[in-house]
This record gives C-alpha cells, sequence and structure tokens, in this order.
C-alpha cells in the first residue's frame, strides 16, 4: 500500500493535498467539515489587517461549455476580525491536533508582523505562510503582491519574520513577475523553509458587452483581479518547476489543480505536496475521495511507496530548447479506417499549418492525406481532429 504522509518542511500530514488559503477555509466550521472529510492539512485565509469585502466579488469563465474553466475574483483577506480567526484556529488544532493548520499572513510594519507571528503561534498552529502575493486590494496599500514583486522586499520581510517564528515558514509567491525565481531566491536569502506557489493571476474576467461594465461588477464599477483554476495550470507548473531545478526549497504547487492527475503533474515538476482552493469551491471538500483514491492507485501501479520517490521526477527530462534533438523527426499519419470527412485537419494544416495536408478522392469518399515531405510533425492536425487516435504522430528518425 502506498503511504500517502508526508514531512513538509517539518510539518507532518496524513497526505499532501491541503485546502488553499481563500473561501473553503474563512472559519473552523469549514476546515473541520473538510478534514472529517480527509483533507491532509489547511492553509487558513489570509488574516492581518482589517478589510471588508465587496460584494459581487467572482466573476466565472466558461470554455468550450465548461462553467468556471476559470474565475477572477477580487476578494480581500479575511473580513473577520483577527480574535476571532485565532479562536477558530484554536478550536480547529485541538479538534484534530495530527491536522496541519498553516496560517496565512499578512500585514505591514515589522512591529505588525512580530506581534501577528506571535499571536497566530498561540493558537497550536503549525506554520505560518507570508502571502505576498495576492494581486488586487492589497498590493494597492503596500501589501500582497507588491510585496511579491520586489525582491528585496521579499527578503527583509520574510527576515523579519523569522526574527520571531518559531514555526516553519512558507513564502507564498505571486505568478504576476517576469522571473518568478528571483523573489523566490530573495525568500530563501531571508530564510523561508518552504515556498508556496502561485497565488492568482492579473486579469478581467470579460466585459458585459450591453452596459460595458467588466466582470465581477460591483454596481457600474469593476476592477483588476485574480484568476485561478483550471486555466492558469500550464502557467504555475512552469513556475514550479522554474523553481524546483534552482531555488532548493520545498514547494507547495497550488494553481488550477481539480483531479489527482493534476497533483500528480505537481509532483513530477517538483512540487512535495499540492493545495486547492478553487477546484474545492466548485465541487465542495468531497473532492478529497477522488484526490487520494485516485493518487493511490497511481502510485500502486507505478511502484511508488511515498510521494517523494516520484517529487521532480521529470525534471530531468526539461532541457533548454538548443539541447533538442533537431534530427528527432515525426509526421503525422491518417487513420482513414476512422477518418468522418469533417477535412477540420486539411483546414488548418493549409491555412495555418505547413500545407501537408491535401484532400483526395477514395470509393466517391473525400479523405485527407498526408504530404509526407511538407510534414513538419507540428501537431496541428492531430489537436484539432475531433476523432480519438484518428490522427497520430509517428515516428521518421
Ligand atoms: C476567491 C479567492 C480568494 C482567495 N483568497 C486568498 C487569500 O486570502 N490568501 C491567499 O494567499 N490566497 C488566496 N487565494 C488564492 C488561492 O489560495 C490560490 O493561490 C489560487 O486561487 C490558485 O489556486 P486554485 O487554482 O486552486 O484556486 C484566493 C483565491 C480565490 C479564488
Amino acid at each position: 500500500m502506498p503511504d500517502l504522509s508526508i514531512n513538509f518542511a517539518g510539518i507532518n500530514a496524513p497526505n499532501p493535498f491541503w485546502l488553499a488559503s481563500g473561501p473553503p477555509t474563512n472559519t473552523a466550521e469549514q476546515v473541520i467539515s473538510a478534514f472529517r472529510a480527509g483533507w491532509g492539512g489547511a492553509v487558513w485565509k489570509t488574516i492581518g489587517t482589517q478589510v471588508v469585502n465587496v460584494s459581487s466579488r467572482y466573476a466565472g469563465i466558461s470554455f468550450q461549455g465548461r462553467k468556471l474553466a476559470g474565475m477572477t475574483n477580487i476578494e480581500l483577506i479575511s473580513d473577520r476580525s483577527i480574535a476571532d480567526n485565532l479562536r477558530d484556529i484554536e478550536l480547529v488544532k485541538k479538534t484534530f491536533p495530527d491536522r496541519p493548520v498553516v496560517v496565512s499572513l499578512m500585514t505591514q510594519s515589522r512591529k505588525q508582523w512580530h506581534q501577528l507571528v506571535k499571536d497566530v503561534e498561540q493558537t497550536g498552529a503549525d506554520g505560518l505562510e507570508l502571502n505576498f502575493s495576492c494581486p488586487h486590494g492589497m498590493s494597492e496599500r503596500g501589501m500582497g503582491s507588491a510585496v511579491g514583486q520586489e525582491p528585496n522586499l521579499v527578503e527583509m520581510l520574510t527576515h523579519w519574520v523569522k526574527e520571531v517564528a518559531k514555526l516553519p515558514v512558507m513564502v507564498k509567491l505571486t505568478p504576476n513577475i517576469t522571473d518568478v525565481r528571483q523573489p523566490a531566491f530573495a525568500a530563501k536569502q531571508g530564510g523561508a523553509d518552504a515556498l508556496a506557489m502561485i497565488n492568482t493571476i492579473k486579469s478581467i474576467a470579460g466585459v458585459d458587452i450591453d452596459n460595458f461594465v467588466p466582470f465581477p461588477q460591483v454596481g457600474l464599477h469593476s476592477t483588476t483581479g485574480g484568476l485561478s483554476g483550471q486555466m492558469i495550470k500550464p502557467i504555475a507548473l512552469n513556475m514550479v518547476k522554474n523553481c524546483a531545478k534552482e531555488v532548493g526549497l520545498p514547494i507547495s504547487g497550488i494553481g488550477g489543480i481539480e483531479n489527482w492527475n493534476d497533483a500528480v503533474e505537481f509532483f513530477l515538476l517538483g512540487a512535495a505536496m499540492v493545495q486547492i482552493c478553487t477546484g474545492v469551491m466548485k465541487r465542495g471538500f468531497g473532492l478529497i475521495h477522488q484526490l487520494t483514491s485516485g493518487l493511490m492507485s497511481y502510485m500502486s501501479d507505478k511502484g511508488f511507496e511515498k510521494i517523494s520517490d516520484f517529487s521532480g521526477k521529470a525534471l530531468a527530462n526539461i532541457t533548454e530548447w538548443e539541447n533538442l534533438d533537431l534530427s528527432y523527426k515525426v509526421v503525422a499519419l491518417i487513420n482513414s479506417g476512422s477518418c468522418i470527412g469533417c477535412r477540420q485537419c486539411f483546414i488548418v494544416c493549409n491555412d495555418g499549418g505547413y500545407q501537408a495536408i491535401q484532400l483526395k478522392e477514395n470509393d466517391g469518399q473525400i479523405i485527407p492525406v498526408i504530404i509526407e515531405e511538407n510534414c513538419t510533425g507540428c501537431n496541428l492536425c492531430s489537436l484539432v481532429c475531433p476523432v480519438e487516435k484518428c490522427i497520430t504522430m509517428i515516428r521518421k528518425n
């Protein structure tokens, strides 16, 4: 039987699936209910400064009929009082002493950071996550991603926290930056024990073309928000890979995880555990069942006993472009038996590709045929083909 338990930066958890800081970790009731369902840990909704949240605050992005493929939010940190949050965290820890609760923090002066860390450490929490990554609302006040975009500030604030913290400290990075390795190295320099990545990506979900107000709407206005959910996974994976290859801190992977295979991809690129927010907002705490059972089956199939057996296993297969094998060649092969004659491959190859498909008549039917010498092996035809395995790429040398 594979063992899903982890030790992440000194924190033990029964499995690598944690709730990310956000609406699902706003109250004791929610986190207790999540732990009952089987979640491995939770990062508490960020606390530290009194805020008021707006209404409405989420906008969904549908993609090809799939609702909430992405979501843009303009929510700030917890709008409950710090005292209420601390009481709730204590209650969760008393109810589930074996389940880690990491508290996400965001405040301003060195004195405020010190006080907040000391207060949180009284609750029995297991770790601290520094929110240097919220991209809206808080950043205009010099917090969140305003810190995360400035490596000097990341290092300084991490250091302030480490001056007093007894618990492990993760720094949560913003993707709204050109090179995420720079704040990651700065966090390490400041004494961080781990990285959490990524937070949301600056975005506008869409615009109401009748009243000209973007979404989400607060009356007749909107503002730039943060994109989360499945749409951001490729960006998160790349950033996790960049840090895993070079920075040398344990990584908690976040961004668009909604099923066990998403999580496996994060592990393979170097994450040691994962956090989920939007997936839980869409599907509830019951999501944990397919995550743990799917991961167990995958690990059994592959013969992995622990997450650490395969964390980072794909990194060796990523190289710089100039190291790729220029003599490696594939070409498309169309299975005329399963072709439905939609001509989509012909259209895209001619108009948006390399003119390597021609239409031929066969028994009164028009079928696409590959012109092998023109085929660059780009994959486009196989990507648009609506029939599973009708177009495959075959190796030529
Ligand atoms: C509505 C909403 C509120 C969030 N609030 C916080 C927060 O208070 N602190 C924080 O660090 N991240 C916050 N996040 C970011 C998530 O923790 C996570 O980093 C991000 O959504 C990407 O993961 P996901 O695609 O699984 O949602 C929030 C995300 C959403 C959607």
